[in-house]
């Protein structure tokens, strides 16, 4: 595997390669969830490329991203062991140069529940991952379904723009009792980490609701707080049943294609999950 930092050796290292190319974006810190990508993108393609960088555009002002863990030797080392060929690890100075003033904003999709919650934040994704796309031009991007609007807004803007590449979105990993795997959960103290598994405790438990014939997406919703509730630890942001494509929240009963999903802050971190129906 080799490491590339500047903009000018990943053109250079793109232009060398021929058949296809899978690309798996992260911000390090990788966990299971991250090399099941690089896995399935190693499987899918005649080369990988994985990209490691913290995107300060897509941080708000209040957020983690002095804080964001990082661990670059050991994310090398697992990327290595998952059978990347190339690992871009840029710097925010290459990415985001004097004068930088270009962005992408992909609009409906980016607006409602975590696009609420966190202004600009889609903004600085979209424009991270157009920039990567051009970067990378992969025949295959992979992205997880634990950031479900993410990989609609992604899906959204490779449509819109012409990128001719196919986005991949691969299942949330979860640790055995049903936490979804994130850096973030490296904020849990102990008795945090054990209060947090609640999130997928409320989602199954709105899609036993679903599966006993429930369709009313308010008592979806409403399923979903009595859990969380239950729970001193935890403070809900938001919970929502919404379209899974357009993910305009739902008022009438659906058929199928509800994207349930929360945020929920447990202490100060916060942390989403989803599940579609
Ligand atoms: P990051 O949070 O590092 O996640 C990188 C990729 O891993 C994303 O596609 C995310 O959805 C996926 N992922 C995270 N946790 C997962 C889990 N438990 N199971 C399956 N996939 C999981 O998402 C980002 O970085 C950034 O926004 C990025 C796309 C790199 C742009 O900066």
């Amino acid at each position: 595997m080799i490491q590339i930092t500047s903009i000018a050796d990943m053109h250079a290292a793109r232009r060398s390669l021929t058949g296809s190319v899978g690309l798996v974006p992260t911000m390090g810190y990788l966990h299971a969830g991250h090399i099941a990508l690089a896995t399935r993108a190693r499987a899918e393609n005649d080369h990988v490329i994985a990209t490691i960088f913290v995107n300060p555009t897509q941080f708000g002002p209040n957020e983690d991203l002095a804080a964001y863990p990082r661990d670059l030797p050991r994310d090398l080392a697992l990327l290595a062991e998952a059978g990347c060929d190339i690992v871009f690890t840029p710097t925010p100075e290459a990415v985001y140069p004097p004068g930088f003033q270009t962005y992408v904003t992909v609009e409906e999709v980016a607006l409602p529940l975590e696009g609420a919650r966190r202004p600009g934040h889609f903004r600085g994704v979209a424009t991270v991952v157009a920039k990567l796309f051009n970067l990378a031009r992969p025949t295959r991007a992979y992205f997880g379904q634990k950031d479900a609007q993410q990989a609609r807004v992604i899906q959204t803007m490779a449509l819109d723009l012409n990128f001719d590449l196919e986005v991949v979105v691969c299942p949330t990993v979860r640790e055995p009792d049903g936490l979804a795997m994130s850096s973030r959960n490296a904020y849990l103290t102990p008795e945090q980490r054990r209060a947090a598994p609640v999130l997928h405790r409320a989602l199954t438990a709105a899609q036993q609701a679903w599966m006993d014939g429930t369709r009313d997406p308010a008592q979806l919703r409403q399923c979903m707080l009595d859990v969380l509730a239950a729970e001193p630890l935890a403070a809900v942001e938001y919970v929502s049943a919404a379209n899974a494509q357009s993910l305009a929240e739902l008022h009438e009963p659906a058929r199928e294609g509800v994207l349930l999903s929360l945020a929920v802050r447990i202490g100060r971190t916060r942390l989403i999950d989803n599940l579609v129906l």
